[in-house]
């Protein structure tokens, strides 16, 4: 397999504007357009999903695979916000008001504070990675999704010597999240990588899927997606970045630790304490009632991105450290 990575760019910090200061719309948006910067829809309100997202960037990464259908990724989704069932999301997720979205970036960093979404997303071209997505439970999809690599993100706010990991938090908003109100799992929902994960090109900060703006079930406005790890991992609907010095807390990590690590690496080797790793079963939304019968494929290694990320994890026993 071959994939080609592209070497990280080099963003100025001095092109972070605290939300605070007056931003010249105007001028910011020429200077996004000469620059061939991301475009996001500049559209007030709430109701983005389904808009096309423009100036995305296709890449060679998974053009050899079978994206699953949109429909088939925006109704089978795990977002606990919003209820525990599979088809939850997108009968509730209606409630979340994707726009406008501050996040904060707090911890070891010389610049710190809160952001507006466009002020993270925009300085940076957004692209197409369509990745292999494998879920704990034993199926798997291809994703066609829209994004940044969060590296490149992160970079421009110059994590010190210090920020040894990179913490996330989901909103906490019980209007906009009405499960939230339930008893289930602690909220925020959190997540964590170490620094040089989330410093890795193949990271990515989501913001799109099939070239659109991503839906609310899927974890809008943005979600990280990691592709060599277990799709709780991937955190959506984020509020808060922070790097920081000890290993960050990780919702299924706090509710069930015999079962789910800290690094959650795909791992067909290591089954979980109920059921194996080795198979998955792929959904790609064709074939209708077919599709649940569909053969289960073998379960690689790192998603099969052992390639890419396998130095990561030198000389650390996966069996241990899963
Ligand atoms: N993020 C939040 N905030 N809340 C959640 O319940 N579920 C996780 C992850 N991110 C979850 C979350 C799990 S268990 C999975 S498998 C993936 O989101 C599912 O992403 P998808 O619905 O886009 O396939």
């Amino acid at each position: 397999m071959l994939i080609r990575i592209k070497k990280p760019s080099d963003v100025k910090s001095s092109e972070i504007t605290p939300k605070e200061a007056v931003l010249n719309r105007r001028a910011f948006m020429a200077a996004a357009a000469a620059s061939g910067a991301a475009l996001l829809p500049a559209i007030a309100g709430p109701a983005l999903a389904g808009t096309r997202l423009e100036n995305v960037k296709k890449t060679p990464w998974g053009e050899a695979e079978m994206p699953a259908t949109l429909d088939a990724i925006t109704s089978h989704n795990n977002f606990y916000e919003f209820g525990t069932g599979k088809t939850d999301p997108k009968a509730n997720a209606h409630t979340l008001k994707p726009k406008p979205w501050a996040i904060e970036i707090a911890g070891h960093a010389e610049k710190t504070g809160s952001f507006d979404l466009d002020q993270i997303i925009r300085p940076h071209q957004l692209e197409e990675r369509i990745y292999r997505m494998r879920c704990v439970e034993a199926w798997s999809m291809v994703i066609p999704w829209v994004g940044v690599p969060l590296g490149d993100v992160l970079k421009r706010f110059n994590p010190t010597s210090k920020a040894k990991f990179v913490a996330f938090e989901t909103l906490v908003d019980v209007k906009q999240m009405p499960a939230q109100g339930s008893p289930g799992l602690p909220w925020p929902y959190v997540e964590g990588l170490r620094i040089d994960e989330a410093m890795h090109p193949l990271t990515l900060l989501a913001v799109g899927i099939h070239g659109e703006v991503m839906p609310n079930q899927n974890g809008a406005p943005v979600r990280l997606v990691v592709p060599w790890k277990y799709g709780f991992k991937g955190i959506k609907s984020i509020v808060k970045i922070s790097f920081v010095e000890k290993q960050p807390l990780a919702t299924w990590n706090i509710q069930a630790p015999g079962e789910y690590g800290f690094y959650s690496n795909v791992n067909p080797n290591r089954s979980h304490p109920r059921w194996s790793q080795a198979k998955e079963r792929r959904i790609t939304g064709e074939g209708g009632i077919k599709a649940l019968f569909a053969p289960r494929a073998e379960t690689l290694i790192h998603n099969g991105y052992a390639e890419e990320v396998a130095s990561l994890y030198q000389g650390m026993d996966l069996m241990k450290y899963y």
